[in-house]
């Protein structure tokens, strides 16, 4: 009997460590809004993406003549090109461009997980996408929630929900971790509306309260790319698959 492989969830980048397996895919989850924004940037056209983790660093690319987004608390901070929402890294500003973001808590993640066999990222826009990519890798998957500021979040804990369920149904590869079983619950219970399921969860409501509904709403929206971006060295790019 083939051994099977194992999708686990891990619910914030500080437990990061306590599930740190080499031979893992990480996928990184940011629903609100960094990964989202990834994967819009490359769906319109960037070229690379270089995540960093401190303001120092984007502040370092930005005297070097780099396009760079760089938000904290979900406010686009002053001297940079973008925040984060996904609907400023439009086709005109930045296609073919390398530009870098720096977030309150995505690149924090990416950076805490350099170290698995490969960094993927994950949203509700290129779900489908990075599941059926999944399901052909051969290699345990690690869902890792952003969250807020270490703290377990709504969002991605949701979405990471989304993918151990779909990785489990569609295949007989996988079992789950406990931490996917529990994601797999919430996922099962928000699954017809999540956008309403998640009305109250902190950092939606932290957004609306700074005016960024269509952010929001953009977030939950399913499959709007087929785009992976992938970690290689500093740089994200577009996976060819
Ligand atoms: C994060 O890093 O948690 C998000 O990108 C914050 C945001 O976009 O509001």
């Amino acid at each position: 009997m083939k051994k099977k492989l194992i999708v686990d969830v891990c619910l914030s980048p500080y437990l990061y460590p306590v599930y740190h397996k080499e031979d893992s895919i990480v996928v990184v989850i940011d629903i609100l809004r960094a990964t989202s924004a990834m994967c819009t940037a490359f769906h319109h056209g960037a070229d690379k993406i270089i995540p960093v983790a401190t303001i120092e660093e984007a502040t370092e690319y930005k005297k070097q003549g780099f396009l760079v987004g760089a938000e904290r608390n979900g406010i686009a901070l002053e001297g940079f090109d973008f925040g984060n929402s996904p609907f400023s890294y439009t086709t005109e500003k930045i296609k073919g461009q390398t530009i870098v973001i720096s977030t309150t808590n995505g690149t924090l993640a990416i950076e805490a997980s350099r170290n698995a066999y490969k960094v993927v990222i994950g949203a509700f826009t290129n779900i489908t996408a990075l599941c059926n990519w999944l399901k052909l890798q051969n290699r345990n998957v690690l869902l890792l929630c952003s969250g807020w500021k270490n703290r377990i979040n709504l969002e991605d804990t949701l979405f990471a929900g989304a993918i151990a369920s779909l990785l489990l149904n569609d295949t007989e590869l996988f079992k789950s971790g406990d931490g996917a079983l529990a994601a797999g619950f919430l996922y099962s219970s928000a699954r017809e509306n999540p956008y309403k399921y998640l009305r109250n969860s902190s950092h939606t409501e932290r957004l609306a309260a700074l005016g960024l509904k269509k952010d929001i709403k953009y977030c939950f929206a399913l499959d709007q790319t087929t785009v992976i971006p992938v970690l290689e060295g500093k740089y994200l790019v577009k996976l060819s698959h």
